[in-house]
């Protein structure tokens, strides 16, 4: 079957298209490990529970059309979108604060995403020496040699707030451009230097407004 396929260049997609990607991959991905070859939008939305046009005009993005009829191919779209995402590269991941968070997310294994965590960093020695799934919780004073001697794509800051926006300067000195903050405060960083906030409570509070407003209903 013959596709149309087309050079795919990130700057054109437009930044809400690229937030709704991740969820794109992760249901392909469940359909590329069923063996799935291809799929039309509406099985899809169906799944996805998003507007087969949604879907249409989203993955219209990428090809990997057949022709009408046949639907997406699955391992296709999943390739690309992959590629778009830049999981097709291992980034490496240091976490500085070896704490609860930060050793939670070092026992998580993120290299199916296309991420690896290489080191842990703390400032209290009682942890300096300890193996989280394999990987070090190295000193923080060890910090500056590490990412010197290391590809280092992404810090995750999981360190108290006060210490967060040094912490990421200090990074940037070292040349790290990038950042996964969970410590809540807004970084003030930059333009050229990239940060994704995760706030788990901002998603509570986003949950309790919507449960709020079912019992008022
Ligand atoms: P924790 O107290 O268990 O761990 C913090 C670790 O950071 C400790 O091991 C401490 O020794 C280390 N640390 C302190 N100062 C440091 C420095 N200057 N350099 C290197 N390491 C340093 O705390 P937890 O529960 O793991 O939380 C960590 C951070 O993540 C906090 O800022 C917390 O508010 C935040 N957090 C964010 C969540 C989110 O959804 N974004 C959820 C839970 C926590």
């Amino acid at each position: 079957m013959s596709e149309m396929k087309k050079e795919i260049n990130a700057k054109e997609i437009s930044p809400a298209v690229i937030k709704r990607l991740p969820r794109y991959y992760r249901y392909l991905g469940e359909l590329v490990e069923n063996e799935v070859v291809r799929i039309s939008s509406k099985d899809l939305s169906e799944r996805m529970k998003v507007t087969a046009s949604q879907i249409r005009q989203d993955l219209n993005n990428f090809g990997g059309f057949g022709q009408q009829g046949y639907g997406y191919n699955v391992q296709y779209l999943y390739n690309e979108i992959g590629k778009i995402l830049g999981l097709d590269r291992t980034n490496n991941i240091i976490i500085i604060g070896a704490g609860n968070l930060g050793q939670a997310l070092a026992n998580y294994n993120f290299e199916k995403r296309g991420f690896k965590t290489i080191g842990l960093f703390d400032a209290n020695p009682r942890l300096v020496g300890i193996n989280v799934r394999g990987i070090e919780i190295h000193d923080i004073g060890e910090l500056e040699e590490f990412v010197k001697n290391n590809e280092v794509q992404l810090a995750a800051l999981t360190l108290p707030k006060q210490h967060a926006h040094q912490m990421a300067l200090e990074l940037m000195s070292y040349g790290v451009k990038a950042f996964w903050n969970f410590a809540p405060i807004d970084l003030n960083l930059p333009d050229d230097v990239i940060v994704e906030n995760v706030h788990l409570a901002d998603s509570l509070m986003t949950l309790s407004y919507r449960i709020h407003s079912r019992e008022e209903e």
